[in-house]
């Protein structure tokens, strides 16, 4: 009896402090992992301007963003749009002045390197009120993922002889991630003071920052040509040509968000009043495409440019599509399926009414190889056309007249292959 009693005082007492002593050492180690301090790892950029986002890596940060702070030279951004445990996307908030960046999660600071603001001044681009009109027939071609072979020399011989002004390629440039070899290719045909621009695309961004990269070669270009540009040239950035404005974003490349690429995208477009504005970038929206690409761009970039009533140029998928006239990329809204695509703006006074309208494209056939149309996704109503290996796709590009016959509002379109057959054709009509 005294021996039972003896054991049933060790399950009564010493087990529920056994357990109490397990309990509490998991909470324990909880607490740990909760106050370990947060690692920086990286910061890109490390330079910029109020609303331009910022990618922070490393280690200890949190998936839930209330968590975090992040303070540039003591002022807080107001903007989280992701966190995990090792990233966190942000911007540069108002007000602040260079000096080092510092995270905190919970009450755990670290600091970061310095992020520098740029001066007003080199950052401001030139408005073109007044200043600079769009020539009659100004003419842009738009191709991207090209590579540098025959088929590429090719492309770029159709542009020299069909006679366009500038060329926009939104992204995968030379493959093999050789800016050099990538620059001598443009220059030994178009020349180098061709208006050239480009942004950067998955194959582009291990060869992107640094010098004789290839953000350094187009920064070199624009400054051969007078143009001036604010932001991340390539990535997250804007400039005028001819009486045109061109926004460039960079949808999930250096862990730039669609939130924070489309953010950039509606600041841009709402302090433009050009008559025409081309938003570019490289990658797609599964139904954006015909081929084989998931959903890498998000929607907020689609989004953004229609209500800013941009032309949307992308690329990524080695094909060519280009939508019909839509009031929605996200729901797949067709508002008119005309051989006359409008170009509108959402008006911000009409809160309950969104008035944005505009088309999208990718131009994919720059010559690096010619896909195929996959899971049907070719037939889907909003292509206006599609033009694939299984339709007897070749490589070209889809070439831009703006301002077409002196009519200041319309711009005349059509995509030519390289062999010289015109496969679309349509115009468009800016009521911006
Ligand atoms: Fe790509």
């Amino acid at each position: 009896m005294n021996h039972l009693k003896q054991i049933t005082l060790i399950i009564s007492v010493i087990l529920p402090v056994l357990i109490f002593a397990s309990c509490s050492k998991d909470e324990q180690e909880e607490n740990v992992d909760e106050v370990l301090l947060p690692i920086i790892t990286s910061i890109t950029p490390l330079q910029g301007q109020e609303g331009d986002p910022v990618t922070i890596k490393g280690a200890n940060f949190s998936a839930n963003t209330t968590q975090i702070k992040v303070d540039f030279n003591g002022v807080e951004s107001d903007e989280i749009s992701f966190s995990s445990i090792a990233q966190i996307s942000t911007v540069v908030p108002k007000g602040a002045t260079t000096g080092e960046i510092s995270v905190t999660i919970v009450e755990q600071t670290v600091k970061g390197p310095i992020f520098t603001i740029e001066e007003e001044g080199t950052g401001v681009i030139t408005p073109p009120v007044g200043q600079e009109k769009t020539p009659s027939n100004f003419k842009i071609a738009f191709f991207g993922d090209s590579n540098i072979g025959s088929a590429a020399k090719a492309v770029l011989n159709l542009v020299k002889s069909e006679g366009a002004d500038a060329v926009v390629h939104p992204g995968d440039l030379n493959y093999a991630e050789i800016p050099v070899d990538f620059e001598s290719h443009i220059n030994e045909i178009l020349g180098a003071d061709y208006p050239y621009f480009f942004c950067v695309g998955n194959h582009d961004d291990e060869a992107w920052n640094g010098p004789n990269k290839y953000q350094s070669f187009l920064e070199e270009r624009f400054k051969r040509l007078g143009i001036s540009w604010k932001g991340q040239l390539g990535v997250t950035s804007s400039f005028y040509y001819k009486g045109i404005f061109f926004v460039i974003s960079a949808p999930d490349e250096f862990g730039i968000t669609s939130a924070s690429a489309g953010n950039h995208i509606r600041k841009e477009l709402a302090q433009d009043e050009s008559v025409w504005r081309i938003s570019f970038w490289h990658k797609n929206q599964r139904l954006m495409q015909v081929g084989g690409k998931s959903n890498e761009a998000g929607w907020n970039v689609y989004e953004e440019s229609r209500k800013g009533g941009a032309i949307i140029a992308t690329a990524h998928e080695h094909s060519y599509s280009r939508t019909h006239e839509m009031s929605n990329f996200q729901n797949q809204v067709i508002s008119s399926t005309e051989n006359t695509v409008n170009l509108w703006k959402d008006d911000a006074s009409t809160s309950s009414l969104d008035e944005g309208r505009s088309f999208a494209f990718v131009s994919g056939l720059g010559g690096k190889s010619i896909r195929d149309a996959e899971s049907g996704l070719d037939q889907n109503p909003w292509w206006a056309d599609v033009y694939h290996s299984n339709n007897g796709g070749q490589h070209g590009a889809l070439f831009g007249e703006f301002n077409y016959e002196g009519d200041t509002s319309l711009a005349r379109f059509y995509f030519k292959d390289i062999d010289g057959t015109v496969r679309d054709e349509f115009f468009v009509r800016s009521n911006n």
